[in-house]
């Protein structure tokens, strides 16, 4: 069978594929039957279908038959689906709900391109195939900042759609930090009255320099995150939403002056990079955040909420007599582990609640409950250490799947900052790097869920930015996170990204880095950026990385 058949075409790549002649027409009224596990990838796949072919077909239940089936197969793997497209049927088998989302997105692909429009006319024609497939990760994620700059709900959606057209299955919502706090919390109504606007933004990445005058803000109603919650769920997307504490949090000091150390109360910020909006961590903001996670709770259904726990500067806390007193009488060795301290009391907070905390690698200690997911961003080391530690683990090494940071060296990369990151660099990603590897051999009780990748959006200021930056950089790490490690070819990932992918991305009005660089409406020439070199930093800093709050 020729390389042009679509199923040659897929991405992420599926684990096995037998492409066949010929092809299964669905003509108006045609039918679609699903199992009722199944049934929102079975509708989500009929209505963008519909949408995009202008057909109008049948939905019945799994007792009727349809030249369409969606069956549960509890056999398969995890996550998985087997295809079958043949004898003028569509069978699709999986095993839970996430498989049957996995192989809707495999069956628009097999469509071609147009069907990733919103509309159109056209027959149907799936391409015949037999495929089965299984995730290597459970975890496949995205983080989407959406404190630094705020990025309407349109847009949000819209990263929903992308992530589950490459299988990813994750979005974590940034929702606040420093330079915005973006989530209404109805009992603490001044985190967004204040907390969500600020008066200028810092352009580039040059410390010091100083904000614009442009205002920015805006937030999200708890409607609007409900309705973020059910869309991705109908595609098979989790959204975990990230309250980070307890730095990173000075528009929520701003907000509420009392979270703060004395004297750090200022405004939402308009700088980038880590500061002293540090919430004092007593009995009493922690229960401020308690009943902020609460209000949290209702909104979002996600097992696992992310309580940030990266880059906490503790020098102010030193010098802070009652805070010293009372990490005394909590037995601390000292006042630095009331960070650990802080988080861990939230993370119980959720546990009693019934969900997980996550938390960025920082906050790996003692206090943290085993329950914990950590999310391993300095390096590799910090998962491996938790691995062994018996926690659970999600690799987001900024090392390797950082897509704000530059995708190519070299002066037009709009606001250049961190490592060379090329689309090659990023599929080469490794799940389970050496120190990772050599945990989980070794049979440490803690688990490896999976690997999310990141778009901090400091210099990404709206939603054509972040699309730069994310594509095509995201299917590369869909594959890294979906594909067997055995099957990963980039010359292949390449054929299949240039002749397939890149025209749905076309057609979904992804504006992707073009291959030869950035168009010049996609430069930002004299917005100084920061590039780090990773030879450098890697000979210094090895697995575990350069990166988070150091001691001054
Ligand atoms: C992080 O990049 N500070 C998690």
């Amino acid at each position: 069978m020729s390389s042009d058949h679509p199923a040659h075409g897929l991405v992420p790549r599926p684990r096995a594929v037998q492409p066949r002649a010929g092809h299964v027409d669905l003509p108006d009224g045609a039918v679609v039957v699903a199992h009722p596990d199944l049934r929102a990838a079975a509708r989500w796949w009929r209505r963008t279908c519909e949408d995009a072919f202008g057909v109008a077909w049948d939905e019945r239940g799994p007792d009727t038959s349809g030249a369409v089936a969606f069956a549960l197969d509890a056999d398969l793997p995890a996550g998985g689906y087997a295809l079958d497209v043949g004898d003028g049927r569509v069978d699709v088998r999986a095993p839970d709900a996430a498989g049957a989302h996995a192989a809707a997105q495999t069956l628009r692909q097999l469509l071609g391109p147009a069907a990733f429009r919103r509309a159109g006319t056209g027959p149907v024609r799936v391409p015949c195939v037999t495929i089965s497939d299984a995730p290597r990760c459970g975890w496949r994620g995205v983080l989407l900042d959406v404190a630094r700059h705020f990025l309407p709900k349109d847009g949000v959606l819209r990263m929903v759609d992308l992530a589950a057209a490459h299988k990813l299955n994750v979005l974590q919502l940034h929702l606040t930090d420093d330079q915005g706090w973006r989530v209404e919390i109805r009992s603490r109504p001044r985190l967004t009255e204040v907390g969500a606007w600020r008066t200028g933004s810092q352009r580039g990445a040059l410390r010091d320099t100083p904000a614009d005058a442009t205002p920015h803000g805006g937030y999200y109603t708890q409607d609007d995150l409900r309705e973020i919650v059910a869309y991705a769920a109908a595609r098979g997307v989790t959204v975990v939403p990230e309250i980070d504490l307890p730095g990173h949090s000075q528009a929520a000091i701003a907000a509420y002056p009392e979270l703060g150390m004395p004297g750090t109360a200022g405004a939402v910020g308009t700088a980038w990079g880590i500061t002293d909006g540090v919430v004092r961590p007593t009995g009493a903001t922690v229960e401020f955040f308690t009943d902020v996670l609460d209000e949290v709770l209702e909104v979002f259904d996600a097992p696992v909420i992310h309580l940030g726990g990266d880059e906490v500067p503790t020098t102010a806390w030193r010098d802070d007599g009652e805070l010293v007193a009372h990490a005394a009488e909590l037995g601390l060795s000292s006042v630095d582990g009331l960070h650990s301290w802080f988080v861990a009391r939230l993370a119980a907070h959720l546990s009693a609640r019934g969900r997980r905390a996550a938390v960025w690698d920082e906050a790996l200690g003692p206090d943290l409950p085993a329950a914990a997911v950590v999310m391993s961003w300095r390096g590799v080391a910090q998962g491996a250490q938790a691995i062994a530690g018996g926690w659970d683990v999600v690799m987001a090494p900024e090392q390797f799947v950082y897509l704000d940071h530059r995708a190519a060296d070299g002066p037009d990369e709009p606001v250049p900052v961190g490592f060379v990151r090329t689309v090659d660099d990023v599929y080469g990603f490794d799940v389970s790097p050496p120190p990772v590897r050599t945990a989980l051999d070794a049979s440490a009780p803690g688990r490896l869920l999976g690997a999310q990748a990141a778009l901090w959006t400091e210099h990404l200021d709206s939603g054509r930015r972040v699309d730069y930056a994310a594509f095509p950089r995201l299917a590369a790490f869909a594959e890294a996170v979906w594909s067997d490690e055995a099957q990963r070819d980039l010359a292949d990932f390449r054929r299949r990204l240039t002749t397939h992918h890149l025209p749905r991305l076309d057609a979904a009005g992804v504006e992707y880095r073009p291959e030869t660089g950035p168009q010049p409406w996609q430069r930002r020439p004299g917005v100084p950026g920061r590039p780090r070199d990773l030879a450098e930093e890697w000979a210094e800093g090895g697995w575990a990385g350069m990166g988070g709050w150091r001691e001054p």
